[in-house]
């Protein structure tokens, strides 16, 4: 399976962010916890090199605690600072100001004296792929619903500054993949997160691997949530769900693709437990 996308939008959003880059202080860089290696954008990395130092690691509510941990005692280790949260949750954004206030202050530290007061809001910008919550983040960490939030990948449109508080100012930016995934595992984790327009995938696909991936790194789940035996074989497996979830076509028959679907949803969602895609490398 062909995982490629990269319509002509990303392409304008990465020379907007080129231009965007240079306005900017600090980067942070959000990601998703279920699969924080493969969201990362190389061509991202380039263009904020040594900008960004803090890494949002969201949609912590989804994965599994003890990788998540793992992940930001990694990143740490490299030497970022580093949040994992839920950001539909606005609980705790409190402790994710402090860690944000002090990766700023470092930059306000750093400013060479032409850059005029110390104390001028550092200027910021939240940079990731599409879906992994960047407006969501904005909007519950300003507080009020001001970066749009949509269920499609790249719908965050536009320029927008946003007042976070009297330290730091917030540019949001389009979420942007990049041209060519060397290795098709990082394009098959970022259709599973939903970061690759579904439309362009086969989702019967989709799910065959995700049932693989499930069956070796977390048994017992699927087998759980849809009553099925892990002992079948892939095919089997989602047929049977098909039959157990009344998956079916208009003329009764148990619907395959339907089932695959359902199984990519509530991976997507949480509904299937607390999964991670990969791990670090140590
Ligand atoms: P983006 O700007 O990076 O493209 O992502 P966006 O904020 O639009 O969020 C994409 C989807 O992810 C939204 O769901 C949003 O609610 C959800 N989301 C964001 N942060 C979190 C999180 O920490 N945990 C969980 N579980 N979900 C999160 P949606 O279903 O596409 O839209 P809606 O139902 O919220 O309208």
């Amino acid at each position: 399976m062909n995982f490629q996308w990269y319509p002509g939008h990303m392409t304008k959003a990465k020379r907007q962010m080129q231009e965007d880059i240079k306005l900017i202080e600090s980067g942070y860089r959000a990601c998703g916890c279920k699969n924080p290696l493969s969201s990362r954008n190389p061509d991202i990395d380039e263009l904020g090199k040594n900008k960004y130092r803090l890494i949002l690691m969201n949609k912590a509510d989804l994965a599994d605690k003890e990788r998540t941990r793992e992940w930001s005692a990694f990143f740490k280790e490299k030497g970022f600072f580093v949040v994992s949260l839920d950001a539909r949750s606005k609980s705790g954004m409190k402790s994710i100001t402090d860690i944000v206030m002090e990766a700023c202050k470092e930059k306000i530290e750093r400013r060479p004296e032409s850059v005029g007061i110390k104390n001028r809001p550092v200027r910021a910008m939240v940079v990731g792929i599409p879906n992994v919550g960047k407006s969501t983040f904005i909007n519950s960490y300003a507080g009020k619903a001001c970066a749009k939030t949509g269920n499609k990948p790249g719908v965050t449109k536009g320029k927008q500054w946003i007042r976070l508080n009297k330290s730091v100012e917030l540019l949001d930016t389009p979420g942007i993949l990049w041209p060519k995934f060397e290795d098709q595992t990082v394009g098959l984790r970022l259709a599973l997160i939903g970061s690759i327009k579904d439309e362009i995938l086969n989702v019967d696909e989709l799910a065959v691997e995700l049932v693989k991936f499930l069956k070796a790194e977390y048994p017992g789940l699927l087998a759980q949530r849809y009553e099925v035996s892990e002992e079948n074989d892939i095919i089997e497996l989602i047929s049977a769900v098909a039959v157990n979830r009344k998956c079916l076509s208009k003329g009764g028959e148990p619907d395959y693709s339907k089932a695959a679907a359902l199984i990519i949803d509530d991976f997507r969602s949480g509904k299937l437990g607390h999964i991670t895609l990969e791990r670090p490398e140590i």
